[in-house]
């Protein structure tokens, strides 16, 4: 089966939400051929689901920020599992590059005397995040796209990737299909670069679209790139429960950053009952206390609201499963108490955090003004990705660059928030810059017919197969497997269980059948994403299995503490030989000693 269009660039970017496009600009000024590939419309990215801020030290509203800092709480709040120099380049490039998105036309909300505004969130020391409103994400992509549109670069949306193609050693360009008319593309390559986001559709209950099926880690695993920290998944602690239909959807911190706080059933604020010892000093003992910090009393501990977001979700699930939660298994979300304290009431929680009010309004039928919203954990990020030169963002396989949520390292065992959208703007400029310089130094590449045909022929497979499996009944029973037993809590016996189940289910994959044409066929896609999400889940759970810990994102009820022997290791995910996967450890990159004096300072 002849593919129907042939494509040749330098730099091939995968991907076009805030790294993806970011890289493209960068290696576009840098003046190679570059194309953009991106499964749904352009703009429509996870990105936007960022809400609440990007997150950079300008020191605007306080001037005891640095660079030092905000290096220092990225690290804590990884638990140390972070590459300290990936962690460096980011506190120390993004104040840049927030400023270069606001001279790109970028609307940031400002202080009284006109800079940009910072608010607080969770494990960030200082007000620090840059903001627009509860929409930042969507405001970055918006500059981002407007930018960019002008730079050449050659477009494909609607087109989803399904194998990467060598030349020996060498990535050499992509197989592909436009969702339309489910024509084949060959796109030949010098460099390429990864950027499609993360993996929530693995999971029941999720802040991602349909478009985050684990795309990127997958292409690149099944290329012979390594995987990294892949146990270390996101669960925000405030997604939607309620009406069932807009379950996961996010509720940005930034509600939490404005005063809003958290209750159970009794109406007590549960957070107080457990402040991890290694945030104790910064964290109010009492309600006043934290009220004051979020009216910007400089002298004033945070809120307990405001810890990282492992600690809250799993306080949140304590709450539910003492049968203190909400009507739909959550807990109570308040901002409409901060009423009476702040100049212009419920109006200023309107122009603060103007997408909750509409989302609950319309989705909820709940004015956040005059009542609490109903908040439950959901998936929401993965620290875990491609593993990753800290400087170029070159994967293990050379050509093949990877930036944003596809890709690890910057944020160890857990992300702070906000850490996303600085870590793609830092991240995707340097994966664009060495792309474009990879390409310019290596020659051209060969292709393969026989890679093209193969992978052709893979994906033209389940029209072949009449009467099969549903792709929509295997999707289903992936989610509940990784939802159910390698969620928020997990344990041998559970993940032991998913491994197996998750074996069952590649079998019924390979027997997925479509009907119909290739012309948008959802069905189809489906079918074609299945081997991205079972490939992702497989690394989930085996690296989760093989850390008998529980640190950041992964708790485990077996091993409820932190371990000191795996607080010096990750864990990196290669296909063997054989073609199986294989989990192994590597040590945690060591900080240098400017970095190491950084950390022992901030305590
Ligand atoms: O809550 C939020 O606005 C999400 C931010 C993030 O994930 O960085």
């Amino acid at each position: 089966m002849a593919e129907s269009f042939t494509h040749e660039h330098d730099v091939l970017v995968i991907g076009a939400g805030g790294a993806g496009l970011r890289a493209a600009i960068e290696a576009a000024a840098a003046g190679v051929k570059v194309g953009l590939v991106c499964k749904s419309l352009l703009g429509k990215a996870h990105t936007v689901m960022a809400e609440g801020g990007v997150a950079a030290a300008l020191a605007h509203v306080d001037d005891r920020d640095s660079w030092r800092v905000h290096f220092a709480d990225t690290m804590r709040g990884g638990q140390y599992l972070n590459n300290a120099r990936m962690a460096e380049l980011h506190a120390k490039e993004a104040p840049e590059r927030v400023r270069e998105l606001e001279a790109w036309g970028a609307l940031f909300d400002r202080t009284r005397d006109g800079r940009i505004l910072q608010r607080n969130f969770g494990g960030h020391r200082y007000p620090r995040l840059a903001h627009v409103g509860d929409r930042t994400g969507l405001e970055m992509i918006r500059t981002l796209q407007d930018h960019g549109i002008h730079q050449g670069i050659e477009v494909f949306m609607e087109t989803t990737v399904v194998e990467l193609l060598k030349d020996g050693d060498r990535v050499a360009g992509c197989v592909a299909y436009d969702r339309e008319r489910g024509k084949m593309h060959l796109f030949c390559a010098k460099a390429i670069v990864m950027a499609t986001g993360g993996i929530g559709r693995a999971y029941k209950i999720t802040s991602n679209s349909w478009e985050y099926t684990g795309d990127g880690h997958s292409l690149c695993y099944h290329a012979g790139a390594q995987l990294l920290d892949m146990e270390f998944v996101q669960f925000h602690p405030t997604g939607m429960v309620w009406p069932p239909s807009v379950r996961g959807i996010l509720v940005t911190e930034g509600v939490r950053g404005e005063g809003g706080v958290l209750r159970n059933s009794a109406g007590k604020r549960f957070m107080f009952d457990d402040i991890p010892d290694n945030y104790k000093a910064q964290t109010a003992d009492d309600e006043a206390e934290g009220w004051r910090y979020c009216q910007g009393d400089k002298n004033a501990r945070r809120p307990p609201e405001l810890l990282t977001r492992d600690h809250v979700a799993r306080c949140i699930m304590r709450e539910v499963k003492a049968g203190r939660g909400s009507p739909h298994g959550g807990v109570f979300l308040d901002i409409a108490w901060i009423k009476p304290h702040v100049p212009g009431g419920g109006e200023h929680i309107k122009k603060k955090l103007p997408s909750m009010y509409h989302q609950f309004k319309e989705l909820a039928g709940i004015d956040i003004t005059a009542e609490p919203m109903e908040v439950g954990p959901t998936t929401h990020y993965i620290m875990g990705g491609v593993r990753v030169d800290a400087d170029s963002q070159m994967s293990t396989v050379p050509g093949l660059f990877a930036a944003g949520e596809c890709a690890a390292g910057l944020h160890g065992a857990n992300r702070l928030g906000g850490n996303s959208l600085s870590d793609l703007i830092v991240f995707g400029k340097r994966a664009g810059e060495y792309a474009a310089r990879f390409a310019k130094e290596n020659g051209p590449v060969h292709i393969d017919r026989g890679q093209v045909d193969a992978a052709e022929r893979r994906v033209l497979e389940p029209f072949g197969r009449s009467a099969a499996e549903n792709a929509y009944a295997v999707q289903h029973d992936l989610q509940d497997t990784m939802q159910d037993l390698v969620g928020i809590v997990r344990n041998e016996a559970d993940m032991a269980q998913a491994l197996q189940r998750l074996g069952v289910l590649v079998e019924r994959a390979a027997k997925v059948g479509v009907t119909g044409n290739r012309e948008f066929n959802p069905g189809w896609h489906t079918a074609i994403d299945l081997r991205n999400l079972l490939t992702v889940s497989e690394a989930i759970a085996r690296s989760a299995l093989l850390r008998k810990e529980s640190r950041g994102g992964h708790f485990r009820e077996d091993f409820p503490d932190k371990d000191k022997r795996f607080g010096t290791l990750n864990h990196a995910v290669h296909k063997g030989a054989d073609g199986q996967m294989e989990v192994f450890e590597v040590p945690v990159p060591a900080p240098n000693d400017e970095l190491k004096a950084v950390i022992a300072e901030m305590g």
